[in-house]
């Protein structure tokens, strides 16, 4: 089988990552092209995607970060972003809004790439998709079948099976709120991915028109699976990125150790006041955002928001699979140990930060993977545990 090709050149990697659900949904010319896999048509299709370069940056594990002129970068290809006028910056400065109380909870984890070189003014980090990328995806062939009402499942992976019972969660959810945001530092991990096609994230959700089929969903974490597939076609072609120094798709520089150096990245999502585009604030540092003008049921505020973990279960073997979640230890063992995410904020209606209250545990099977959660702590404000090993005697 082709597959295990790419499983030989790819180990398991821990990744910033970004998804936008509302441009699955609404383009439809994306999938044809991956199940036909002609090489002439993954050559055009890789020529269309990814973009002249000013410059090439190689990063220490094989990616190519491509530094692409501003104005050139995908997301322009968006039909509703053809009179786009970029926002180089937000309204809201992140800094002052969020100054006040982050208590280190572990040293900030950089990207790998950012060792090997820097992108020149008005350009912005791309990781290069290859024709790798391309058949990993293609291969799995269930890439346009997203089901429309299985709201977290949409856009976690588009190369899973959106099957809902491969699914699997342990998450907090607010409901019921007007959101303008959601934010979280989120202690960064390398799990055990048992199979090519699983996966295993920790993230946050902010989603419009929940009830909707045609719903909205932003979704920002930390990824790891055994491939590096990025930031792929459509899935991010609605985002539009201001920064030069921090990439997409882009490899962790260090990440936790169980009992040892805690590694984390604190992201934001948080509309703007006065554009209406929400944006993506990395650690502080605003690295791009999701145009108003595409979306549907976000053009206004957020009604359902989400943290935590999810993994692929393909049960291979009629077992339960071992891939980890978080850093594959349950949510009871705590810090240093389990993963966790601290200063877990929404923005409310007026834009004002507030702790996440009146939040939900979910949990699809406590036993492979769980999730404990406080609120009001001194130091980590709202703050969840979660994770676990997948298959043991309890999770068979
Ligand atoms: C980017 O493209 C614009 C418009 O084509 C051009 O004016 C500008 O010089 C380019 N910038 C770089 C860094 O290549
Ligand atoms: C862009 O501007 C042109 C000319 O004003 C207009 O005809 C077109 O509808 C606009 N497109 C979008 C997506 O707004």
């Amino acid at each position: 089988m082709a597959s295990h090709v790419f499983m030989f050149h790819r180990t398991v990697s821990s990744m910033l990552f970004l998804v936008i659900t509302a441009l699955v949904i609404t383009t439809s010319s994306g999938r044809r092209e991956i199940s036909e896999l002609q090489e002439v048509e993954i050559q055009r299709h890789l020529k269309r995607i990814n973009k002249p370069a000013v410059k090439s940056i190689k990063s220490l594990d094989g990616d190519i970060f491509d530094c692409v002129n501003i104005t050139n970068q995908l997301a322009f290809d968006h039909p509703l972003l053809k009179n786009h006028t970029i926002q180089m910056r937000p309204s809201f400065i992140p800094k002052d809004l969020f100054r006040n109380d982050k208590k280190q909870s572990g040293l900030i984890s950089t990207q790998l790439w950012q060792r090997s070189g820097k992108c020149p003014e008005n350009t912005v980090p791309i990781r290069r998709t290859t024709r790798k990328d391309l058949l990993r995806w293609g291969s799995i062939g269930s890439y346009g079948k997203k089901d429309p009402n299985a709201i977290r499942n949409y856009g976690s992976h588009p190369a899973a099976n959106f099957d809902p019972t491969i699914h699997e969660y342990a998450i907090i959810r607010g409901r019921g709120g007007i959101y303008n945001g959601i934010e979280a530092a989120i202690n960064v991990w390398k799990p055990h991915v048992q199979e090519w096609n699983e996966f295993s994230l920790a993230q946050m959700w902010i989603v419009g028109g929940i009830d909707a089929p045609d719903l909205n969903s932003l979704e920002a974490g930390w990824q790891a699976d055994r491939y590096k597939t990025g930031c792929y076609n459509h899935l991010c072609s609605g985002f539009v990125q201001t920064n030069q120094g921090i990439g997409i798709g882009a490899t962790f520089d260090r990440v936790s150790t169980y009992d040892g150096e805690q590694f984390k990245v604190t992201l934001l999502i948080m509309k703007d006041p006065q554009s209406g585009d929400w944006w993506l604030i990395v650690n502080d540092v605003s690295v791009g955002y999701w145009p108003k003008s595409i979306l549907s049921h976000l053009k206004g505020s957020a009604s359902a928001v989400d943290w935590g973990g999810e993994i692929l279960n393909f049960k291979v073997g009629g077992r339960h699979t071992n891939t980890d979640m978080g850093s594959g230890h349950f949510a009871e063992e705590g810090f240093k140990k389990s993963c966790s995410m601290d200063h877990i904020f929404i923005v409310d209606e007026h834009h004002v930060k507030r702790d996440a209250e009146n939040v939900k545990v979910d949990m699809d099977n406590a036993k492979c993977y769980n999730l404990a959660h406080g609120s009001n702590d001194p130091n980590w404000r709202t703050y969840i545990y979660f994770g676990g090993p997948g298959q043991n005697p309890g999770c068979p």
